[in-house]
């Protein structure tokens, strides 16, 4: 009777002790995304974000890996900015913030989120320089993206510290600096897009032609000058490469036709190149040598998803060519 009682005192003692333990790290975690929902100002969106709510089970905008919070995909419309204490979330990986109206120069308070992997900051008002101190990010960075903000001067070169980084996304900004030849130190880079920027007039590194596991490559409309490096034929996994309207002179060096992954080359338009990929649906890269880019700049022609010639049309140079399978997305008809 009395070890009984004993027994049941222990469980008693044990239990809820045991499970208020299991659930203390994500309770903390729950604190600090209520905190991060009050900081914004308890945004409609998020109202289904309460006290006794798991967040792992019923926040879509959350995700939990074992039942520890591990990411954050807020794209609401959110004003304001990236308060620091969102790091207090430990273990949290993937913080995707795109599509708000954050309005700030970068969120350095984002350092002490030391085990990030993903961070997508794309279609916001930030502005300011990146900081040269960029590298205290977390090491971990495999993918970063800072497309379609206000983010002026130059790149700087401790971007190139991330060294497994694979997705780097910086188009569509106002750099009007330089971005560094140490990108090519990078080598898991798969995809790069630094087009859409008024960077200094400057040519594109001979180093760059090292990023051996880069598949895409955009640099459209970047103020490239002087010539194509002539030994591109290094970049092994190249699928798309857009150098288009920029101010390249030279000839289109011919080992660009050993890229091993282009499916088929054309020239049907003089000078001008169009290259379509085989695992990508069709994509298109232009390059204009200066002599003929004032009578083919608007011109291009229309190609069906097999290569097949359908008309020539205008190009539409503010389109973005990801994400387009074939050239009817991104090309106008005249
Ligand atoms: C973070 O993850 C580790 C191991 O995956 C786990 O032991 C720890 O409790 C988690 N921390 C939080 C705050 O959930
Ligand atoms: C808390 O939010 C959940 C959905 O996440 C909802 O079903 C529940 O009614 C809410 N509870 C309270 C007390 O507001
Ligand atoms: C954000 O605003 C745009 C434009 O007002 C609207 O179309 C979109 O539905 C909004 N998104 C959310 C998640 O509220
Ligand atoms: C990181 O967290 C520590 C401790 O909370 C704090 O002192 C420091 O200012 C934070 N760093 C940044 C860059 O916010
Ligand atoms: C961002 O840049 C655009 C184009 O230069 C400008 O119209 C806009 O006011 C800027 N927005 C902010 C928040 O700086
Ligand atoms: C750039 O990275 C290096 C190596 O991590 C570091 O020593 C240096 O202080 C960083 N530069 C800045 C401006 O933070
Ligand atoms: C770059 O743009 C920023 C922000 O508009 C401006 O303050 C700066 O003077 C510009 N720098 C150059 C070199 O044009
Ligand atoms: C291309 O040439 C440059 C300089 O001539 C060199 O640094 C680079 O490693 C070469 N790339 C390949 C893939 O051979």
């Amino acid at each position: 009777m009395s070890i009984l009682y004993q027994h049941s005192l222990l469980l008693l003692f044990l239990t809820p002790f045991h499970v208020v333990s299991q659930d203390n790290t994500n309770q903390n975690d729950q604190t600090t995304l209520l905190n991060l929902k009050n900081f914004w100002s308890n945004p409609p969106s998020l109202s289904h974000w309460n006290q006794s709510s798991n967040p792992c089970t019923s926040w879509p905008e959350i995700t939990c890996t074992a039942n520890t919070i591990t990411g954050i995909t807020i794209k609401q419309n959110i004003t304001g900015v990236v308060p620091p204490f969102i790091c207090d979330i430990k273990n949290l990986t993937h913080l995707d913030l795109s599509w708000n109206y954050f309005n700030e120069d970068f969120p350095t308070g984002l350092y002490n989120c030391t085990n990030l992997e993903f961070l997508d900051l794309s279609e916001n008002y930030f502005v300011g320089r990146i900081p040269d101190d960029i590298s205290r990010l977390s090491r971990e960075l495999k993918y970063l993206s800072l497309l379609n903000n206000n983010f002026s001067g130059d790149i700087p070169v401790n971007i190139s510290r991330f060294s497994k980084l694979t997705y780097l996304d910086l188009r569509q900004n106002l750099f009007n600096g330089s971005f560094p030849e140490e990108i090519s130190n990078l080598n898991d880079l798969e995809e790069l897009f630094l087009g859409f920027n008024d960077f200094k007039p400057s040519r594109l590194p001979h180093s760059f032609t090292r990023l051996k596991k880069l598949q895409t490559f955009i640099i459209t409309e970047a103020n490239l000058i002087g010539e194509i490096p002539g030994n591109l034929s290094g970049m092994v996994a190249m699928e798309l490469l857009d150098l288009s309207v920029n101010r390249l002179e030279g000839s289109i060096p011919s080992d660009l036709f050993l890229l091993k992954n282009l499916k088929e080359v054309a020239d049907p338009i003089r000078e001008s190149l169009v290259v379509s990929f085989p695992y990508t649906g069709l994509y298109i890269m232009w390059v204009f040598p200066p002599s003929i880019l004032e009578t083919v700049k608007h011109e291009s022609r229309s190609m069906d998803c097999h290569g097949t010639i359908l008309s020539v049309v205008r190009l539409w140079r503010r389109a973005s060519l990801v994400g387009a399978s074939c050239v009817q997305d991104f090309v106008e008809h005249e």
